[in-house]
Formats: structure tokens, sequence, C-alpha cells
């Protein structure tokens, strides 16, 4: 059965902890969503990790719906939640509504997320007026990556600290039906997911949200370029792949690859046909 957001709100009543995985594409799609994942998450983190950027900023809308309508393919089950990429929401409230609806018509999404808490509220507030599920994301917010000098743990003092409780407050009362919280200490993240009436979704938030998400290529060790101390490598992908690689172009060149199992016959009588 499709999960909807009230799958979202009934999860944290229950106390049943929120799975979500990134994914960019159909056939990790799929795999995720047979294997029970919750929510996927076509994250702008597909600037890094598809297209090689080093950071999310370039990321278009373009981009998005094309790995949106893709993954939606994927995900019988999942709830798919699409990221509004850099200066798709930020430049007015109109923007936003139009973007996070060509995120659902094109895009094919069930729900959009967005950076940012008091400042977007009323941003939210209006997509969700347009009956659009709204996912909000506060803390670390990497299309913020310039004004904060690099990728840091936000939240460690007072001010810092209330400033993201008061964004967790904005993006529940603009009507979000759940919000990722992005690298904060787990006391703060813990906390907030006590005082919100909606789910939180922590990635380097500790243990205390209602629900988790990694970046799929981080969580399989297939992504080198940097690996957060918030991740934890569930395999070493990366390592297997350049195996299987490696021993095809050495089969390929010493003439293993391919076998007669591998290969297609025909009648010797057309063949005689044709060389004589
Ligand atoms: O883009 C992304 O993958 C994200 C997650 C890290 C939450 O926003
Ligand atoms: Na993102």
């Amino acid at each position: 059965m499709k999960n909807t957001t009230v799958t979202f709100k009934n999860k944290k009543t229950d106390g049943e902890k929120i799975t979500m995985l990134t994914a960019y594409d159909y056939t990790t799609a799929k795999l995720e969503d047979e294997a029970g994942v919750d929510s996927i998450l076509v994250g702008d983190s597909l600037g890094m990790v598809i297209m090689g950027y080093d950071s999310t900023l370039s990321v278009t809308m373009e981009d998005m719906i094309h790995h949106s309508k893709i993954v939606a393919r994927g995900a019988k089950n999942a709830l798919v939640v699409t990221d509004m990429p850099f200066m798709s929401y930020q430049t007015s409230v109109y923007d936003a509504v139009v973007n996070a609806g060509r995120l659902i018509k094109e895009g094919h999404a069930d729900a959009v997320k967005l950076e940012g808490g008091v400042k977007f509220e009323e941003h939210i507030r209006k997509i969700v007026d347009a009956s659009i599920p709204v996912v909000g994301h506060i803390g670390m917010t990497p299309q913020s990556v310039n004004s904060f000098g690099g990728f840091k743990v936000q939240g460690k003092n007072i001010d810092d600290a209330k400033r993201i409780i008061d964004d967790a407050k904005a993006v529940e009362r603009a009507g979000a039906f759940a919000v990722v919280l992005e690298c904060v200490p787990t006391p703060l993240a813990t906390y907030i997911t006590e005082i919100l009436s909606i789910p939180t979704i922590g990635i380097g938030a500790g243990n205390g949200c209602d629900g988790q998400v990694l970046v799929y290529q981080d969580m399989l060790g297939m992504y080198s370029d940097f690996t957060p101390k918030f991740v934890k490598k569930y395999g070493e992908l990366g390592e297997s792949m350049k195996n299987c690689f490696k021993q095809y172009c050495s089969e390929v060149k010493n003439g293993t690859f391919p076998k007669e199992e591998n290969s297609f016959k025909m009648s010797e009588e057309v063949m005689k046909q044709i060389t004589e």
C-alpha cells in the first residue's frame, strides 16, 4: 500500500521509526521500495553524488524533475519526496508555489522538501494551501553552505540552538507534515522531536528523532569524495563495483568473456551459404 502523510503521522503516534533513503534512478528506487523503505527522497544531493559538483547549488528544476519522475516509477509503496533546488523558492512565495507544483505535475513527486524555517514560513504555508505536502529541512541546510562557511554542525551555542527551535516551530506552524533535522547535536534534536507534533527525520541528529535518512551512496560505501561523521557504511559496494569492473576488463582482454553461454548460435548451413 502506498505510504502517505498519514502514514508518517501514525508512525509518530505509535512510536514506530520512519525510514527514508535517497534515490535518483528507477533501479535503486525499486530496490529500496522492495526492501520496505517508508519514503524515498530525491535529494538535491544528486548535485554531488550523481552530477559531481562540490555542492548542491548548481542543481536546477529540470535536474530535479528528470530524476523525480524516474524514481516515482520505481516507488510502488514508498512516499516520494523531491527537493526544491536552490533558487526555486528563495526568490518569492509565488515561485515557491509554482515550482513545487512542477515537482508534483512533471516530477510525479508525492511531496516536496525545502530548506529553512522562520524565513520560509509563508512559502511553506502557501505550498501546503495548494494541497502539496511539504517536508521542512532545518539545522545544517546545505543550500546555505556559503553562509555557514562550510558543512558544519549547527546549534551548539545558545543562539543557534534557539534559532533552530524557532525554525522547527515555524515549519510545523506553516503546515509541513515532517521536518528533516540535519547535523544538529543529539540533545537538541531529541528536544525538538518531543515538542513537535510532526515527525522529525534525522541525519547526523542522533537516535532521538522519529525517523532517519541517509544518502544511499554514503551508506553503501560508493561515494568517496567526502564521508561525513554521521554516515554508517552498511557495505563497501564501491570496492565491489570496482572489482567487478576490473575483472570484466581483464576477461575481455584475455578473451575469457564472452563464453558460449553468453552468445547466440546459428545454423552452420546458413553460414555456409554466406561464406561460399
Ligand atoms: O539532498 C539530500 O540528500 C538531503 C538529505 C541529506 C536530507 O536533503
Ligand atoms: Na537536499
